[in-house]
């Protein structure tokens, strides 16, 4: 059970946990199709993204494995640049696979445009990118999400996976939080 000290911090649910559960069994249909005859390698982007890689793979009906990568950007000050570093890489070979990023969130695209090229020069037979949520005013970098659950405004969003200090992950849903908590307007 959540605390209910998580939820007052709340402002208002962005997307309810009904919501995101439909949209995922959508996305798992839309990718089991047009994935059908092949296998598929998920590749989640810790830590933000498990709670979503969890869910969606259980709606995925073609066979597929997965693999989890970390990442850390060099902090705010410098997350513009887009200089990242790998906090822990992939285990397994990706060469000849078909493989899907799994990611909760793009913001900026740094993040997504990094794994992308990382991704690219090791020789997989395909990659596509599954987001759950999009928030196209905060872009820096331009990426191509191909299986994309939520567009959402530019508001600090938490649950469902996503932090603010490492809190509130564990909420089945999107909630806006509250601009106190985090010290914003
Ligand atoms: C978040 C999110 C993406 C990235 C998106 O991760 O999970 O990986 O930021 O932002 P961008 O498009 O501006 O690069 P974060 O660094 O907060 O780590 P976390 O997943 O561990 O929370």
């Amino acid at each position: 059970m959540v605390s209910n000290d998580l939820h007052r911090d709340i402002e208002a649910v962005l997307l309810t946990e009904e919501q995101i559960q439909r949209r995922i069994a959508e996305l798992g249909a839309q990718i089991s199709a047009d994935y059908a005859g092949k296998e598929l390698h998920l590749i989640g982007v810790l830590r933000g993204a498990v709670m979503f890689l969890a869910d969606l793979m259980r709606h995925l009906t073609i066979p597929c494995s997965c693999d989890f990568i970390a990442i850390a950007s060099y902090g705010m000050d410098t997350k513009s640049s887009g200089v990242v570093r790998i906090l822990k890489d992939l285990d397994d070979s990706i060469q000849g696979k078909h493989v899907l990023i799994v990611e909760d969130i793009v913001d900026t695209g740094l993040t997504l445009n990094y794994i992308l090229n990382l991704i690219r020069s090791r020789n997989p037979a395909s990659v596509r990118v599954c987001a759950l949520l999009d928030k196209p005013e905060r872009r820096i970098v331009p990426v191509e999400i191909h299986y994309l659950g939520f567009t959402i405004p530019n508001r600090f969003v938490v649950g469902y996976g996503l932090d603010y200090a490492q809190k509130y992950r564990n909420l089945p849903y999107i909630g806006i939080l509250r601009p106190e908590i985090y010290g914003g307007v």
